[in-house]
């Protein structure tokens, strides 16, 4: 039977490798559920579709809690290595208005670069210690990059020069799709069949947009935090066997959502409950 299902997951990713259809195919699921919603309504998330939160959220935008987060950010970021580089120095028009095109497929590392990869690889490469991922100082340096790149539209690209690419998307959507953990539950079962109802008191948001706003404000954390530490809260509710932040799995998985979210808007850092 187990088998069987891995074979059917299996077959039924292949026959539709082609990221496009995919993408068509995601989409349509949401004009159906959401018909009001256009493409860039989805950057906002569950206030996208639940008006009583929308209200709330407006308001605690008006002081936004990651304002701090986005000037200590760019302190950090401007603040010299010790050999006198610049994290600038790393990344494309010096890190500036760029977190709409990561994550990247990088040709000659053979895997998905995330922006926050890119950072800690930068670190490494200048002779000081990577960051932790999941909250501080990599989280407001990535809501400054956010800040930095805000309105601009998601562009993801998957290139036809390297199968490895295709490949590493097709591992992102299965992950996707593959039901873990004691509840047995994929992030589909979530985010797509059931988006707009409610589990618990909670109302699930659609996956369509899940990577514009990070870093996000969460006031369940009472701190900012990455896209990778809400990707393992997620699996911490279905008691599924956590992953490493930045892992081949969860890079992965962001290229596959990122591909999804293409020419929704960078609101980057939010606010979430
Ligand atoms: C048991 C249901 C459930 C499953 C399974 C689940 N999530 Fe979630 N997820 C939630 C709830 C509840 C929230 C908070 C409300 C919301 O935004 O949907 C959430 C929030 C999120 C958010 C934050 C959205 C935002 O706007 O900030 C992301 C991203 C996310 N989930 C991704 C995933 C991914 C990827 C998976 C699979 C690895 C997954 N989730 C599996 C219930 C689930």
């Amino acid at each position: 039977m187990r088998l069987l299902k891995w074979f059917v997951i299996f077959f039924v990713t292949a026959a539709f490798a082609n990221p496009e259809q995919d993408q068509l195919l995601f989409r349509q699921h949401y004009q159906k559920l959401f018909p009001k919603l256009k493409l860039q309504d989805y950057a906002d998330g569950i206030y996208a579709i639940d008006a009583d939160a929308r209200e709330s959220w407006q308001i605690i935008e008006e002081f936004p809690p990651y304002e701090l987060a986005i000037e200590a950010g760019e302190k950090w970021f401007n603040e010299p290595f010790a050999n006198g580089k610049h994290y600038s120095d790393c990344l494309p028009n010096k890190g500036i208005a760029i977190s709409h095109l990561y994550p990247k497929w990088d040709e000659s590392q053979g895997k998905v670069i995330t922006l926050a990869l890119a950072l800690n690889q930068c670190l490494e490469k200048n002779g000081e210690k990577p960051l932790p991922y999941q909250k501080g100082k990599i989280a407001e340096i990535l809501a400054y990059l956010a800040y930095t790149s805000r309105d601009k539209l998601i562009n993801i690209k998957i290139p036809d020069t390297d199968p490895r690419a295709l490949k590493a998307y097709q591992q992102g959507k299965q992950y996707y799709y593959q039901r873990r953990g004691q509840l047995n539950f994929s992030c589909a079962i979530c985010h797509v069949q059931n988006a707009g109802k409610f589990i618990r008191s909670e109302r699930l948001s659609p996956s369509l947009g899940h990577t514009s706003n990070w870093p996000t404000y969460r006031l369940k954390w009472g701190e900012i935090g990455t896209l990778h530490r809400r990707f393992i809260g997620c699996h911490r509710q279905i008691r599924a066997k956590i992953p490493e932040p930045q892992s081949d799995e969860l890079r992965n998985l962001e290229y596959f959502l990122s591909y999804m979210g293409n020419g929704i808007p960078i609101n980057g850092p939010s606010i979430r409950k």
